[in-house]
């Protein structure tokens, strides 16, 4: 069976709740047609979760991804939300291991693992971001690298598990700068890690959706999203605005 696409946009730190409801509410006007072709989904900062969960409601075209969690249930952490804070407002996704937390925040693959471990159990589906450097793939580590992120994120994982998470391939180097990976690039690493899938959980690899991120752009995203293992975009810059996050969708459907 064909995977789904998933697109998803990470909005980072951009939108004040009163924008972040507009954005919304362009968007789920201009992907009616897309609804049930593609799954879409929209990660807002912490502060617009609630209200745009109450815009979009159950079962609407756009489904909600925080961007970030943390693994503990709750405590002394200040500053931080927990997974059932995420399920609490309606949070079906969050993404983790996000290379600006991992650059930026001191994300390792541990607390990556222990956080998709939290997701889980919370029913929230993690995505999971792992991707090399520009350093490391000049100096040929690029698969070492994303293999190494990949063990470490989803360790002790069941296949069952890890059928219900989506992994996103964004080459550090392509985040943010307006340089993609060419499709033959992308769908070179995303090959690799489905394999490194079908070891780590059999079969279930065929149903995991692998995103690609990195400057996706309406340009860009239908020849990325044609390739074998490219099931979907996660997408910065380009998701800040309805017009072009709608083409990136509708580049998904073939
Ligand atoms: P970008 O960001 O599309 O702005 O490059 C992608 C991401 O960080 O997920």
């Amino acid at each position: 069976m064909a995977r789904k696409k998933f697109v998803c946009g990470n909005w980072k730190m951009h939108k004040t709740v009163g924008e972040a409801l507009a954005l919304v509410a362009e968007l789920e006007a201009s992907l009616k047609e897309a609804a049930g072709r593609v799954q879409v989904a929209v990660a807002p900062p912490f502060t617009a979760l609630k209200p745009v969960a109450d815009a979009i409601g159950h079962g609407g075209s756009v489904e909600l991804a925080a961007q970030d969690v943390h693994f503990e249930k709750q405590g002394a952490f200040t500053g931080e939300v927990s997974a059932t804070m995420l399920a609490d407002v309606c949070c079906t996704h969050c993404i983790v291991g996000h290379s600006e937390r991992r650059q930026l925040f001191g994300e390792t693959d541990e607390s990556v693992n222990k956080k998709a471990k939290a997701l889980l159990a919370a029913g929230v589906l993690p995505i999971v971001c792992v991707g090399e450097t520009l350093a490391e793939r000049e100096a040929g580590q690029t698969l070492a690298v994303v293999g190494r992120q990949v063990r470490g994120g989803l360790a002790g994982l069941s296949p069952d598990q890890i059928g219900r998470l989506t992994l996103a391939y964004e080459p550090v180097w392509a985040i943010g700068t307006g340089k993609t990976a060419t499709s033959a690039q992308a769908q070179e690493v995303h090959a690799a890690i489905r394999a490194l899938l079908r070891e780590l959980a059999g079969g279930v690899a065929d149903e995991v959706r692998i995103q690609y991120g990195g400057s996706v752009k309406p340009e860009n995203a239908a020849e990325l999203m044609s390739q074998p293992d490219v099931d979907g975009a996660l997408v910065g810059g380009a998701s800040l605005k309805a017009d072009d996050f709608s083409k990136i969708v509708k580049g998904a459907i073939r």
